[in-house]
């Protein structure tokens, strides 16, 4: 792999650019090329099947434009499509994934505690995390709830208004989640309602996402591979399936600055 190939990373949608952002802050001078399949959106009600279906698309694309990793920003699609991506590219390129270096992260920080997550129907139903952890073997006591909600009140900008502070007082409640020592959160579009949350449990809970635990850990690999980026004058690009306006506007949000949005269909 060369030094200058971009790398990749996709989510369901815009989610997985708080993904990308942290990427860009912690590697400057890499390149990167995002995809978007807001054309499927949601994955996290989606068949193991049709996600990892759209997987394989991406990753097809993904492998097109050269790039030298490819980093399923997005958890649904990590724990549907991972292994079946890690087969099906073969040596063409690295697949890279956020739940690992999240089980890693707990495993280390959280032992003898309790543990909640909060994620997609999709992640929770495939139990990876309470699997991954398991085979870490030690003891931390993972309870995890499923929060559909989140993810179009997101989508639509419903964060830290009433609306927002009902729908996650709700989830909060549960008794899955109750006497935890920390939130862990498994959804890439979780980002943005961090604070909310932190602000709700009166920071008495450590409140965990993944943006810059995976983007370190992807920057370890780099470095181990000897295939970090030196100096980059391209510009990233950003992919999406279907383009609305909406999209472009809620893009800005997740990304922290604006950017464009190409449509980029995955069928012909
Ligand atoms: N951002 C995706 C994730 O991390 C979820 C969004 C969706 O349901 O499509 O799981």
């Amino acid at each position: 792999m060369k030094k200058k190939q971009p790398i990749g990373l996709f989510d369901s949608g815009i989610g997985g650019l708080t993904v990308a952002k942290a990427v860009k802050n912690i590697l400057p001078n890499e390149r990167i090329i995002y995809f978007g399949d807001t054309a499927h959106l949601p994955y996290g009600d989606k068949s193991e099947a049709a996600i990892q279906a759209y997987s394989i698309k991406i990753a097809d694309v993904l492998l097109k434009e050269g790039c030298k990793v490819i980093l399923i920003a997005c958890n649904s699609a990590s724990s549907s499509a991972y292994e079946l991506l890690k087969e099906y590219v073969g040596k063409r390129t690295k697949i890279l994934n956020v739940i690992d270096p999240m089980v890693d992260f707990i495993g280390s920080n959280f032992q003898n505690k309790n543990v909640g997550l909060i994620g997609t129907k999709r992640t929770v139903l495939s139990q990876v995390y309470e699997k991954k952890i398991k085979s870490l073997d030690v003891d931390i006591a993972l309870n995890s709830l499923a929060t559909p909600l989140l993810v179009p009140m997101i989508e639509e900008g419903y964060f830290n208004n009433k609306i927002s502070h009902e729908i996650i007082e709700e989830y909060l409640n549960h008794e899955n989640l109750q006497n935890i020592d920390a939130l862990i959160l498994a959804c890439t579009h979780y980002p943005l309602i961090k604070e909310e949350i932190q602000d709700l449990t009166m920071n008495k809970i450590e409140i965990v996402d993944s943006a810059d635990v995976v983007a370190l850990s992807l920057k370890q690999y780099l470095e181990k591979e000897n295939i970090l980026n030196e100096k980059n004058d391209d510009s990233d690009t950003f992919l999406i399936s279907d383009f609305t306006e909406s999209f472009a506007s809620s893009a800005k949000t997740f990304f922290d600055s604006p950017i464009t949005l190409k449509q980029h269909p995955l069928w012909d």
